[in-house]
């Protein structure tokens, strides 16, 4: 059995959901044992390659090794008596990520090092660095919650620069139409689907859902209404087979999601993933008419997209959707009646985290402090005939 530390990015209970729905995907062992502010303890029966998993999860930053578990007045203590350095250099290069406590613990750690005869430099070291040197280099995170300590040793660091080599090197790139790289990932994951299932992208612009799911061993299929955009989103993957030599397999057509069912067969696809139309791009917050009338506009396309989606999904098969939600200039929020859309097409939410002692709660709303739209993330399951 082992015990970890899953450090969390900017959306801590977004990347758990990521976290259970990647694992119950892949049938993986795991229970979860408490719930820090940005962070999860998890027990694993089996041992597993820390390094893929970070690679995989877009939410977690760093999985560390639980050393122990302790009340403050045992922490120096434990601290002097860890293995906190296993290697057989006599001088290293260690950092101490002290969540919710007093930076002073930091000092026994010095203490710790200096008791071991090691010439240890406290030095922070940038993720991108660490991702490739951490055997190198010590980095120690230490929570504090309800009053009880929790030490661990990261055992694997995510490489931002890879998400921004995807982003950015990539022949087309077009921001204003999908949140992130890391963000499709995300969404991929939440489907909770198993590797090289089929996952459909019916609103796939240049591709940034299409992408992630290759990289995750998913066969992908795209539709999209501009022609020109859906070639881009062709180029864009055949980058992205050769770049990382993926085997899975990708077609992209030009059509309109409102008629799925004439581009692809009755119950032939396993999830459908998608951040779709959000309306027209605000570059401030719309007055309350204007909100009425995108709201309502959207409230049609999705309407007509979700009777087909239940066509060519199969039973069970899931859809992760951003719908987006507006706040108006005198802070009134509107947004799609989902309850609705859901209730006529037989769709009923899905939570990973449903049978799990620590639960999270679908859908997720997600929030970009420059974005005007906010957008909220469903995880929906086609109903069993
Ligand atoms: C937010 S972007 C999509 C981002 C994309 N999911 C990705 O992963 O990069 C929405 C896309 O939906 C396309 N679109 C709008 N209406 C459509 C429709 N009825 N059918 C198919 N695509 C549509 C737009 O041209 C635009 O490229």
């Amino acid at each position: 059995m082992c015990e970890c530390i899953f450090l969390f990015g900017r959306n801590p209970k977004l990347s758990y959901l990521e976290l259970a729905s990647y694992f119950k995907a892949r049938e993986l062992a795991f229970k979860p044992i408490a719930r820090f502010e940005r962070a999860c303890l998890i027990s694993f029966p089996q041992e597993f390659s820390a390094e893929a998993l970070v690679e995989e999860l877009a939410g977690t930053v760093k999985i560390a090794k639980l050393l122990f578990s302790c009340n403050e007045n045992e922490l120096e203590e434990r601290i002097s008596s860890a293995d906190l350095y296993e290697g057989t250099k006599n001088k290293i290069m260690y950092f101490i990520d002290v969540i919710n406590a007093s930076s002073s613990v930091r000092e026994f750690f010095k203490d710790a090092f200096k008791r071991q005869k090691l010439k240890a430099v406290h030095k922070f070291v940038a993720p991108h660095i660490l991702a490739k040197k951490l055997c190198e280099h010590v980095d120690i995170i230490v929570i504090k919650n309800n009053s009880k300590f929790f030490v661990a040793k990261t055992i694997a660091c995510s490489d931002p620069h890879k998400f921004r080599e995807r982003d950015e090197e990539r022949p087309f790139v077009e921001p204003e139409i999908m949140s992130s790289v890391r963000l499709a990932r995300i969404l991929v994951n939440l489907s909770c689907t198993k590797p090289r299932a089929t996952i459909l992208d019916p609103f796939c612009g240049i591709g940034t859902v299409l992408q992630e799911a290759m990289l995750l061993g998913y066969n992908v299929k795209g539709l999209e209404l501009s022609p020109e955009r859906a070639k881009r989103c062709t180029e864009n993957l055949e980058w992205i087979k050769e770049r990382f030599n993926t085997s899975a397999d990708f077609g992209v057509k030009s059509g309109d999601a409102r008629r799925l069912s004439d581009y692809f067969e009755n119950e032939s696809i396993d999830a459908i993933v998608t951040e779709p139309e959000l309306g027209p791009l605000l570059k401030k917050l719309p007055a309350e008419q204007e909100a009425k009338q995108i709201v309502s506009t959207l409230q049609r396309l999705y309407k007509k997209f979700f009777s087909e989606a239940k066509l060519v999904l199969k039973p069970n098969g899931k859809i992760v959707i951003v719908i987006p939600r507006f706040r108006t200039k005198n802070s009134k929020l509107f947004t799609i009646n989902m309850d609705k859309i859901l209730h006529e097409n037989g769709f009923r939410i899905f939570n990973a985290t449903e049978n799990l002692p620590i639960k999270a709660s679908v859908p997720y709303l997600y929030k970009e402090e420059w974005h005007k739209i906010e957008r909220l993330i469903y995880v929906l399951e086609k109903a069993p005939k």
